[in-house]
């Protein structure tokens, strides 16, 4: 016999799936199904090897986030020294309510465009307002990969991938990998199935 208690294998859409273009709804009270969800992401991002997954790429259109930054990477902003040491951590209703003037340019990847990196220009750090699961608000700096995967992970959020933010130098470079990407994805509804 057979019990199946556990998820064994996830799934994660990729670029020209339409629930990654749509701007996804608040999350309105941490539930027991919000708990699973971002569980069940947590896992996904373990196994696909993220360092963040935000829950439209795994198919809920939610305002819910899930990050993993390693911890040697702070650059120092109050965000990452609270927030790198209570790593993996979900969020819901995240926003950035500032942006630096100062901008960097730093490779992108994206476990929605498997295999293809390119450079983004974005503000070098932004406050981060969110809630934790637990309850606890938060309200701060951050710089760094954490600030920069937060930029990454919100954009999802609101129907963007890092492939809408790129240079037309850096999307010539890659625009034959992603039409490859899309049109393999349309054989298989832009999933990827990963086992546990
Ligand atoms: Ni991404």
């Amino acid at each position: 016999m057979f019990f199946k208690n556990k998820k064994k294998s996830f799934v994660v859409y990729t670029a020209g799936a339409a629930v990654l273009k749509e701007v996804a709804a608040p999350v309105v009270a941490v539930d027991d199904e919000i708990r699973q969800l971002a569980s069940e992401m947590l896992d996904a991002m373990r196994v696909f090897n993220g360092i963040g997954l935000a829950a439209p790429q795994y198919g809920k259109s939610l305002r819910l986030v899930v990050f993993d930054v390693p911890m040697e990477n702070s650059t120092g902003t109050p965000g990452e020294e609270y927030l790198l040491p209570q790593m993996p951590f979900a969020v819901i209703n995240p926003e950035i309510i500032a942006r630096s003037g100062k901008t960097e340019e730093r490779d992108e990847g994206c476990l929605s465009v498997p295999d293809i990196y390119a450079p983004v220009v974005r503000p070098a750090s932004v406050v981060f307002r969110a809630q934790m699961l637990d309850g606890e608000f938060i309200e701060l700096e951050c710089g760094g990969l954490l600030g920069r995967c937060i930029q990454h992970e919100l954009d999802h959020l609101d129907g963007f991938l890092f492939t809408d933010r790129l240079s037309t130098a850096a999307e010539n470079a890659i625009r034959g990998d992603l039409n490859r990407l899309k049109s393999i994805g349309q054989s298989c509804n832009y999933r990827r199935i990963s086992g546990k």
